[in-house]
This record gives structure tokens, sequence and C-alpha cells, in this order.
């Protein structure tokens, strides 16, 4: 069965980006001149997947303004004859459908998850993590599609990470069965000291509906909070589950330095930006 939904968790405080994130949601930050979340919902998009569910909470209304069609604003565009703006504007919100829960505490990623689960139904998922821009030729998620329909489980995306900053991040322990392919044998979240392996979990994942069992069974761990991590845990008891090492550029646009890196790799790759910002970057000496 082919994957349909994309569900993005964006129900998070967002602390490291305060005050920025007293008012605004995260996930509107804009890289460059898009907001971040519409990144992943175009990665979405052109994996193929035509259902958006998006998970808010508190304060995240803009999300939904900003997938909606703004009537007003494409009259004024079409009467200014600015019909690239227009093209863009409503490409943002066309050929996909887009659908909102809300996660009334912000009880962890996991829990955000639990509770798409009567929109969801009994398919294979995928989930994106909007902090997590993921530059590549061939969009991230589709690649991991990919991996799914072979192996037929949830499908983990992982990056190689230098084994100081693992314990930033969720580390698999895995056995290599093709290229980028590894089944996985044990998962550890920020593992304190000696990671199982330098492969770290990124922010896109494919689940099988067997996650939501998993997720009911998982006890609130670090921080009061539902960890997506403990819950695979779970799930590898009785199912495999496979990461595969995605090909492509990532960002963590949810951290300070990560958000800034994002901005200016992705300005100079813009056709209308690439010389002068160039330029003024070697004026500031670099
Ligand atoms: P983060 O750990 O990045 O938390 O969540 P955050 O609140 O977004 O940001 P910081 O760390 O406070 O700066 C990872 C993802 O899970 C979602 C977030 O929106 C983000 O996409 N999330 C987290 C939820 O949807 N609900 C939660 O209860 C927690």
């Amino acid at each position: 069965m082919t994957i349909k939904k994309a569900v993005f968790p964006a129900a998070g405080f967002g602390t490291r980006f305060l005050p920025a994130t007293k008012a605004i949601p995260k996930e509107m930050l804009p890289l460059v001149d898009k907001p971040l979340i519409q990144y992943a919902v175009e990665e979405a998009k052109a994996s193929g997947l035509k259902e958006m569910i998006i998970v808010t909470g508190m304060g995240k209304t803009a999300i939904e303004d900003h997938f909606d069609t703004s009537f007003e604003l494409e009259i004024l565009l079409k009467e200014r004859g600015k019909t690239a703006l227009l093209k863009e504007i409503e490409e943002v919100s066309g050929l996909v459908h887009f659908a909102y829960t809300r996660q009334k505490k912000p009880l962890g990623l996991g829990h955000a998850i639990s509770i798409t689960r009567n929109l969801i139904n009994d398919e294979a998922f995928a989930v994106f993590l909007g902090d997590d821009i993921i530059d590549a030729k061939v969009p991230a998620m589709k690649q991991m599609i990919g991996v799914h329909k072979e192996y037929k489980t949830s499908v983990l995306a992982v990056q190689r990470v230098n084994k100081k900053d693992a314990h930033l991040y969720g580390v698999i322990k895995g056995e290599q069965v093709a290229p980028g392919v590894f089944r996985v044998l044990d998962l550890v979240e920020k593992p304190k000291e000696n990671p199982p392996s330098n492969l770290a979990i990124i922010g896109r994942y494919i689940l099988t509906p067997g996650i939501f069992d998993a997720l009911e069974r998982t006890r609130p761990g670090k921080g009061g909070e539902i960890q997506l991590t403990d819950a695979l845990k779970i799930l590898l008891e009785t199912e495999d589950i496979y990461a595969y090492e995605f090909e492509g550029n990532r960002y963590d646009a949810g951290d300070k330095l990560g958000f800034l890196k994002a901005n200016v790799s992705l300005a100079l790759k813009r056709p209308e930006l690439r010389a002068e910002f160039k330029k003024f970057l070697k004026q500031l000496g670099f």
C-alpha cells in the first residue's frame, strides 16, 4: 500500500527560539522567504504524499492561515499583475489536503503523534519534524518511501554525526543490510556516553500503524514527555524497524546556529540573491 499521509508535529513551544517564538510559532520563522514548515510540506508533496496532518497547539493559528487560501491577497496580486507571486501563493495550498488536530498540552513528540490515530487508521504514514530542513536532489522522504516499499516496515532517517554530538540525538545500533540501509537492533535516546554508533535519528520517519499501540504502552520519560524513541523501542519488540542513511544536506533549523546556516546556504542557492549575497559575505571577510 502506498503512503499517502504525512504528520507534522508542530505543537512544541520552541523555547530555543524565545523571545521570537513567544507570539509566532517556530514553524513560521522564515528561511529566506518561506516559513520552516513550508519546506517540509513541499518535501512531502514532492514525495507524492497527498494528505497533510498538522498537529498544532496554543498560539499556532498562523500555520492554518498560511496553508489556507487568502482570497483578498490573491485578488490584490491579480489586480497588480503579480502573476509569479500569485502562482507561488496558490501553490502553497494547492493539490494537497490539510487537516489539523490540536494537542491540548505539549506532552511530547510521541504524544503528538498518538493523537493522530483516528486520522491515520490502519496504514503506514510519514512524519516530518519541520526543524530538520533537508536539501536533497531526491526528496529525503521519497528516498525513504523506496526503502519502505522494499522492507514494508517502519523506516527511520539517520545521518552520521560526530560521536561527541551523539548525546543530542536518538542513536541506533544497526546491522547494515544494503547500501545505506540498516536493520535496527536497538535505539538509545540521547546517550550520555558510549553511543552504540554514530548513526543519529533525524526528523523524518515512516511509521507502521503498530506505533499507536506502542505509544499507548509508553510511559512518560525525560521531562515527563511521551518520547517517540521509547515507543519505537517497544515497537521493535514485535516488528522489524529499518533505518536509512538518506542522501542530502540537513540543517537543524530548530537551533540558532543551524537556522543561520540554513538561511545562508539556501539564500546562496537562490538565483535572484546569489551574486549580491556572495559579494556581501566577501565584504564581511568570508
Ligand atoms: P522539540 O524537541 O524541538 O521541541 O520538538 P520544541 O518545543 O519544538 O522546541 P524547543 O526544544 O523547546 O526549542 C520536536 C518536534 O516535536 C514537536 C515540536 O513541535 C517539534 O516539531 N512537539 C514536541 C509536539 O508537537 N508536541 C510536543 O509536546 C513536543
